[in-house]
């Protein structure tokens, strides 16, 4: 996926990552946003968030570097409090991580008494401690559904709480107004031009409802990849961050992608030079207060511990 010239490049620090990688024990767990350099050349394990937590949750290694976001290396520091959890760059946040506080939390729980709350993993550790149960786009509806409710509040991201509720007809779901600021930007009318051109359009539930009732597939970036991998349509537009396209188009050279994509400037914030700096220094060190970690740590083990649907849930 790049150029031979920069693929030498960068064969240098691919190396010397994973020398380090050796010497410390570490393991790199990286997120399908990443750029291909990481992805391609250093990732031990790849996936969305759903199959990280869990390759998190189960790792050997001494010391993990979270290539993704900072709720993304959070999660993996809840889970696993007893290993050296690092990000290349602190600062790589989220805006639906942002939207929501604590304390919005317990003024929506005071406002109705009694309801579950299903919080996506993209919010703080602060916020997973106010929970009941958390859930990623792979696993939501599954989610939703083993509470057994009649009411369930979804929190924080609105476009996924609506692609839900039309999913679980039968549940009232009460959503917060979080928005990921890369998927919100998409419209219905890109992809309508799109599918009148034949291309086969495939988005993210973070999308608005408009891009999603056009889609012709919708899923996590593992069901994503997933489709494009098993389907091999001819020409396709993936509705998401611009690095999955990179990724997937690797193992499919038969399949056409077409742009548009929008860039994450969080995710954008990893690069393959903060991962040798990171693992070279061992900074920047992802900790979680005790206190909260073991109430978040409640609400991920509810998650992990509810059956995914095979079709939806895959890492690479
Ligand atoms: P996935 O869980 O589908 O990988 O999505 C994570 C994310 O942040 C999408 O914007
Ligand atoms: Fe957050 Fe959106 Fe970036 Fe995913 S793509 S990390 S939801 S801002």
């Amino acid at each position: 996926m790049m150029p031979e010239a920069e693929a030498w490049a960068v064969a240098e620090e691919v190396a010397a990552i994973r020398q380090l990688c050796e010497e410390r024990n570490a393991v790199i767990l990286a997120h399908n946003y990443m750029t291909p350099d990481i992805f391609h050349g250093v990732a031990d394990i790849t996936g969305d968030s759903l199959a990280l937590a869990r390759a998190a949750a189960t790792t050997e290694a001494d010391v993990i570097v979270f290539a993704g976001v900072h709720f993304m290396a959070e999660t993996a520091a809840i889970t696993c409090p007893d290993r050296t959890v690092l990000i290349p760059d602190p600062t790589a946040g989220c805006s639906l991580a942002e939207s929501i506080t604590a304390a919005d939390v317990r003024a929506l729980r005071h406002r109705h008494p009694g309801v579950p709350i299903v919080a996506y993993v993209n919010t703080s550790a602060a916020v997973k401690a106010e929970v009941d149960i958390c859930c990623t786009s792979g696993n939501a509806v599954e989610v939703v559904r083993s509470l057994g409710a009649a009411e369930v509040i979804m929190l924080p991201d609105r476009h996924l709480a609506a692609w839900v509720a039309g999913q679980v007809p039968d549940i009232r779901i009460i959503p917060w107004h979080g928005a990921c600021e890369v998927h919100d930007r998409f419209t219905g009318s890109q992809v309508r031009s799109l599918r009148a051109d034949g291309v086969t359009v495939i988005a993210h539930p973070e999308c608005p409802a408009d891009v999603l009732a056009e889609a012709d597939f919708v899923g996590s970036t593992a069901a994503m990849t997933r489709y494009v991998t098993v389907q091999r349509p001819r020409r396709v537009a993936l509705i998401t961050e611009c690095s999955m396209a990179d990724n997937v188009a690797a193992d499919c050279p038969d399949v056409e992608f077409v742009r548009p994509c929008n860039l994450c400037p969080h995710m954008k914030k990893i690069t393959l030079a903060g991962i040798h700096r990171s693992l070279a220094t061992m900074t920047h060190q992802v900790t979680v207060p005790e206190r909260v970690a073991t109430a978040a740590r409640r609400s991920i083990d509810a998650m992990l511990a509810v059956p995914a649907a095979a079709a939806v849930v895959g890492a690479r």
